[in-house]
């Protein structure tokens, strides 16, 4: 046994399941992998074995582990006392820059993670329109919470009818009755969400989706869905909700709604905000916003909410995203990375493709062609991701396995080109191990 593996059979005996959050099981290697250290776009585990990091925090350290302006500014803030549940300037000074850096944000708000962003946000939107049910792309993912944990994972043989898809449950112990508020749509199906908006216009708050779906890997919307979603929302009354927990400052520093040029009512910002420490944050139209108390009736607070340890590391890190350059170097990895691994796979005979976008990407095997939905990606091969996954780890390079399923990997801006071309002769080998 390594000090791995016996790590995980004592976490067994007082955590539930041997893991802090479910999803932190590596199914690829059948246990998590204990980090005891990391810097840049580097880990190295108890062992003592250094991994090029290609799952980045699920997306939360784009800017590298130990960034040392991060740092900085969190020290700065614990030597204040770092007291908790208070106001200070710093507050201002991130709402500011959020506001002057993501297009729809007139007003924000802090919380702690980006599952209670969504929360906060969809209450927000039925509050503002008195109405309450939310039309939901399906497999977008949108947190932890019962509102929206319906429709993602999906297994292929109980997608149901693309006119009116199942209403999966992500969970057992999700109260009856929830999924009677959403209508789900297929992503890049214009017409149905035409339909849908407007058959329910009158019922619906919302609706949220991805812009950029990524967690399916990487799929972009099309100019005919893009335009559906907007239009027709301002035309029938129906808010528009970007979760841009994921694609904020993903590809360039105002998010998804930049890059798309599509500015939506409201929108969440998660994990790269924070530069690796917990803060999300939602906002939007200042007339929607108004609507929280205390000038409104709609109640949004919590106690860690702008936790100032983490709004110092925000700070430090949307700077960084505005930094000329942060985005053209971003850009220059994926140029490398996405190619790269597509011609890995070609060489090595194994049917896969990369699709990527700014500093995230998904790896689809066996699906010929684009993936352009849910419905495209859950027909990539699981099994074989695990064995891609296992064996990249054998060599080196980390990533998450998310079950095996189309999901999102990425890198960071510590990364250097010559560190993507290690990862490259990494993957190389790895894929060649694959097919041996
Ligand atoms: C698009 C999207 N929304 C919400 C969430 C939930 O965020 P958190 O894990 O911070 O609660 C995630 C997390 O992966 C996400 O990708």
């Amino acid at each position: 046994m390594t000090r791995v593996t016996d790590l995980y059979a004592r976490a067994q005996q007082s955590l539930a399941g041997g893991v802090s959050a479910s999803t932190r099981l590596n199914r690829a290697l059948g246990h998590p992998l204990y980090f005891d250290r990391s810097a840049g776009c580097r880990l190295w585990d108890l062992d003592g074995r250094e991994y090029i990091d290609l799952c980045c925090s699920h997306g939360a350290a784009l800017i590298g582990h130990g960034d040392a302006r991060v740092i900085a500014a969190v020290q700065a803030a614990l030597a204040r006392g770092a007291a908790c549940s208070y106001e200070n300037e710093l507050h201002s000074e991130l709402a500011e820059l959020l506001c002057q850096t993501i297009p729809a944000c007139e007003r924000v708000r802090f919380t702690g993670s980006g599952t209670e962003a969504t929360m906060h946000t969809i209450r927000l939107a039925r509050a503002f329109t008195g109405r309450s049910k939310l039309i939901k792309i399906e497999g977008h993912f949108h947190g932890y919470h019962d509102q929206v944990m319906y429709s993602i994972g999906t297994p292929a043989d109980q997608l149901g009818d693309e006119h009116a898809p199942n209403k999966y449950r992500g969970s057992a112990g999700m109260a009856p009755g929830l999924d009677e508020q959403l209508i789900l749509v297929p992503y890049n199906r214009p017409d149905l969400l035409e339909q849908a908006i407007r058959e329910h216009a009158h019922e619906v708050a919302a609706v949220i989706c991805e812009p950029i779906y990524y967690n399916a890997g990487c799929i972009l919307p099309t100019k005919e869905f893009l335009s559906v979603l907007r239009e027709q929302t301002r035309a029938h009354n129906v808010l528009l909700i970007f979760d841009e927990v994921l694609c904020a400052f993903r590809m360039c520093a105002g998010g998804a709604q930049q890059y798309l040029g599509v500015t939506p009512d409201l929108c969440t910002i998660g994990k790269a905000i924070g530069g690796g420490f917990p803060i999300s944050a939602f906002g939007g139209r200042r007339d929607i916003m108004e609507t929280l108390m205390p000038h409104g009736n709609c109640q949004h607070s919590g106690t860690y909410n702008g936790h100032i340890v983490s709004v110092a590391a925000a700070i430090a890190a949307v700077n960084a995203y505005r930094e000329p350059g942060f985005y053209e170097h971003i850009s220059a990895l994926g140029a490398k990375l996405f190619p790269g691994l597509n011609a890995i796979l070609k060489q090595h005979g194994v049917a896969g493709h990369v699709q990527g976008l700014g500093a995230r990407f998904g790896v689809y095997f066996g699906v010929p062609g684009e993936v352009r939905s849910y419905r495209d990606a859950v027909q990539h091969q699981r099994a074989t991701m695990l064995t891609f996954i296992a064996a990249a780890i054998r060599n080196g390079v980390y990533f998450h396995d998310y079950g095996g399923g189309a999901c999102h990997h990425g890198f960071c801006s510590a990364m250097t080109l010559s560190d993507a071309d290690v990862a490259l002769s990494r993957l190389d080998r790895a894929v060649g191990e694959m097919v041996a």
